[in-house]
């Protein structure tokens, strides 16, 4: 059992208290607060949002649509992903059993890493990267190791470095390609000959 937390510190739990502040997020607020500053702090779309997506939003508020929908998300939204990803990337989902609509990036991956890691399962990941993937798979329970790759091989991910760091208790790996922030891709081909077959893969 945890002994009675003396400090306001101690009240958090001993795995978030690992994870530090994010240095992006200290640099944006301070950004934020200057002016005549551009912030190119957050990845952003360096547009407002389309007229004809912000009117279908605020035209559902007036007619009242502010209830919960399925856990899963609405399901003509579903099966708009479905065709999505059916007409771009080759892949079918059934829109009814295997789409779940998130708020985001983050909550799908915490949802992803929450529902396949059991706790001090390792989760590799390639770095550099965006500064959350880390975070997410502590507070899952899991153990995050970084597989690095470098500016020499446009950042690719390299079937040696992958074999450096898997071990035993290596559960998923989290792919983001293109990267944030080098640019880097991998082909279905490529990964096909680097993956090995028992992996977990969380891919966006
Ligand atoms: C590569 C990458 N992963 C995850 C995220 C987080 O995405 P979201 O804001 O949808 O949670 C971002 C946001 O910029 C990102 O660039």
């Amino acid at each position: 059992m945890s002994k009675t937390p003396q400090t306001k510190r101690d009240f958090i739990a001993e795995h978030v208290r690992t994870i530090p502040r994010s240095g992006i997020r200290d640099f944006f607020d301070i950004v934020q607060s200057m002016e005549n500053v551009v912030s190119l702090g957050i990845g952003e779309p360096g547009f407002v949002t389309p007229w004809h997506i912000r009117e279908a939003a605020i035209y559902a508020l007036e007619r009242g649509k502010t209830g919960y929908t399925s856990n899963f998300g609405l399901l003509k939204l579903r099966r708009g992903i479905s065709r999505y990803v059916r007409d771009n990337f080759a892949v079918e989902y059934d829109p009814n059993t295997e789409i779940l609509v998130t708020v985001g990036v983050s909550e799908a991956l915490d949802i992803a890493l929450r529902a396949t890691i059991n706790p001090g399962d390792e989760v590799l990941y390639h770095e550099p990267c965006y500064v959350s993937y880390h975070p997410s798979v502590v507070l899952a329970h899991g153990l995050a190791k970084a597989i690095q790759t470098r500016a020499v091989d446009n950042f690719a991910l390299r079937a040696e470095d992958i074999a450096a760091t898997v071990t035993s208790r290596t559960r998923a790996i989290m792919l983001n390609f293109p990267t944030n922030p080098t640019g880097a891709t991998l082909t279905q081909g490529k990964w096909k000959r680097l993956r090995a077959p028992a992996w977990t893969t969380i891919c966006w």
